[in-house]
């Protein structure tokens, strides 16, 4: 009953918290760490990576960094990545995440 309850409240919780609308920036983690991980440094506790490739961090630090640019740019595959064909929400989550590493 207890299991129930709590459940339940997470369920209620997660309605709350995280509107279909909005980009979702754990979901978006979940991506980047299946799809860009094996290029990109995604994390800062991902210590394997190549001064090739920008960092998440690097790009959320970009002057011109824009959320929803990155999620438009993200719907088109770049030069050297294999097409991934995001849909329209993933490639929101995942700029959502990436945005999320602007802060200092
Ligand atoms: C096969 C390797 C590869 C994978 C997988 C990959 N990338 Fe990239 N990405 C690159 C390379 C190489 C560049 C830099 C050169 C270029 O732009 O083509 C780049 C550039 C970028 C840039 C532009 C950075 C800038 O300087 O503006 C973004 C944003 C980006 N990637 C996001 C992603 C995301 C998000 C994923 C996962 C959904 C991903 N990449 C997966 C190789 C990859």
């Amino acid at each position: 009953m207890r299991a129930l309850t709590l459940g339940l409240s997470c369920l209620l919780l997660a309605g709350v918290h995280a509107p279909s609308f909005a980009a979702d920036a754990v979901n978006g983690e979940t991506l980047a760490k299946r799809w860009c991980v094996g290029c990109h440094v995604v994390s800062e506790d991902q210590r394997k990576g190549t001064d090739l490739v920008p960092s998440f961090a690097s790009v959320a630090a970009q002057p011109g960094f824009d959320e929803d640019k990155l999620a438009t740019f993200l719907l088109e595959p770049h030069p050297k990545m294999s097409s991934m064909a995001l849909s329209r929400i993933e490639a929101k989550n995942i700029a959502a995440y990436i945005a999320e590493q602007k802060r200092p």
